[in-house]
């Protein structure tokens, strides 16, 4: 059974958000409904749900999550509208780097303001809007997917960098998305999965989606990228985006540059698959984007062995930002920008 047709990363389902736990994968698949605006906050926090369209889904459905709580005992608008933004902003605090989250929540924020009529009717259409997002992220991944399946060679093996598959978005995937739909015109190509240190999204997540769907792949540490590019292993690296800049600057999943860098070196074609949502015109370049800091253990400890010696010092960014002059082009729903990024993004835009 093909994963990504089948079922949903995060969906809504009886006034809940219904999400894999993907703390628990591959050894278990199991799924957790969250039910408050706090719950939500968590999730997100602790990477239950994770990859930024998957977040910011999360971060839609717990405004409506927070609307319904509020809708039970608040009968004054105005109030039920301030309380309603406290709780998108808390919401907001809880990963500050993948900018789908700060989107899709400011997007439910503003409708909640422009909807006319009863507290009942703005929780109706946050719910509503909610689920529209949901669907809408499937066929943006698959317009992404056709795009770039056209700048896949014939029998191309693509390295991909941590997971921005059907688990990092509702469905079907952005890096992985390109990489399903060249999959499905020419079954001859191949997949390099780096492991994605320190959280494992590499090793846990893409492989164990990519070979459910039966497309061969090969697991290698994040050290061996240069290596196999040296020895002309990769045709193509495919990777997806947290935030990128009105300048194409991307940050993505630390050690994402380093692969950019490799690649430059090897003349192997670097793309960002990522739909508009993640595009940040606000900022000008990638020096403006918040970078996470994460939790130490992290790094020091392996299946809660400590791995290292105890009084190290340990420093942990989640994400890192490559330069636009290293990246090939930018996969969108819209097409494929290329340099001068400045221009095709404001165009895209348009
Ligand atoms: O820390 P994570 O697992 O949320 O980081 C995920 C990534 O860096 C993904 O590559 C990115 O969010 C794009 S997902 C389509």
């Amino acid at each position: 059974m093909s994963f990504n047709s089948k079922i949903k990363t995060i969906e809504w389902v009886n006034n809940s958000s219904r999400m894999i736990d993907q703390t628990l994968l591959p050894k278990e698949f199991k799924t957790v409904d969250i039910t408050t605006a706090e719950g939500m906050y968590k999730a997100i926090k602790d990477m239950i749900v994770r990859g930024a369209p998957a977040i910011g889904i999360a971060g839609a459905h717990g405004v409506a999550l927070a609307a319904i709580e509020l809708s039970k005992t608040e009968t004054d608008k105005e109030n039920f509208l301030n309380k309603l933004s406290l709780k998108a902003e808390y919401i907001k605090s809880s990963r500050p780097t993948a900018v789908n989250l700060m989107w899709a929540i400011d997007k439910q924020v503003k409708l909640a303001k422009e909807t006319q009529g009863s507290i009942d009717d703005i929780t109706n259409a946050l719910i509503e809007n909610g689920i529209k997002l949901e669907n809408e992220d499937i066929e943006i991944n698959k317009k992404m997917g056709d795009y770039g399946a056209q700048v896949v060679p014939k029998g191309a093996t693509i390295l991909t960098h941590c997971n921005a598959g059907a688990l990092a978005t509702v469905g079907y995937g952005t890096a992985l998305g390109v990489i399903r739909s060249a999959f499905a015109k020419d079954p001859s190509i191949k997949v390099f999965a780096d492991e994605t240190r320190p959280r494992q999204q590499g090793a846990r997540l893409t492989t164990w989606e990519l070979t459910r769907d039966g497309i061969p792949t090969t697991l290698i540490t994040d050290g061996m990228c240069s290596y196999f590019m040296s020895k002309g292993m990769i045709d193509l690296v495919v990777v997806g985006a947290d935030r990128i800049a009105a300048n194409g600057d991307t940050a993505n999943k630390i050690g994402t540059y380093t692969v950019a860098i490799a690649a430059k070196y090897h003349n192997v074609p670097f793309y960002i698959a990522a739909p508009l949502s993640t595009i940040d015109t606000s900022i000008k370049s990638g020096k403006e984007i918040p970078i996470e800091e994460r939790n130490h253990e992290e790094v020091t400890h392996i299946n809660g062995d400590w791995i290292c010696a105890k009084d190290v010092n340990i420093i942990n960014p989640g994400f890192d930002v490559t330069p636009n002059e290293l990246i090939t082009g930018i996969i969108t729903e819209k097409g494929i920008l290329k340099p001068d990024f400045k221009e095709s993004i404001k165009n895209a835009f348009n």
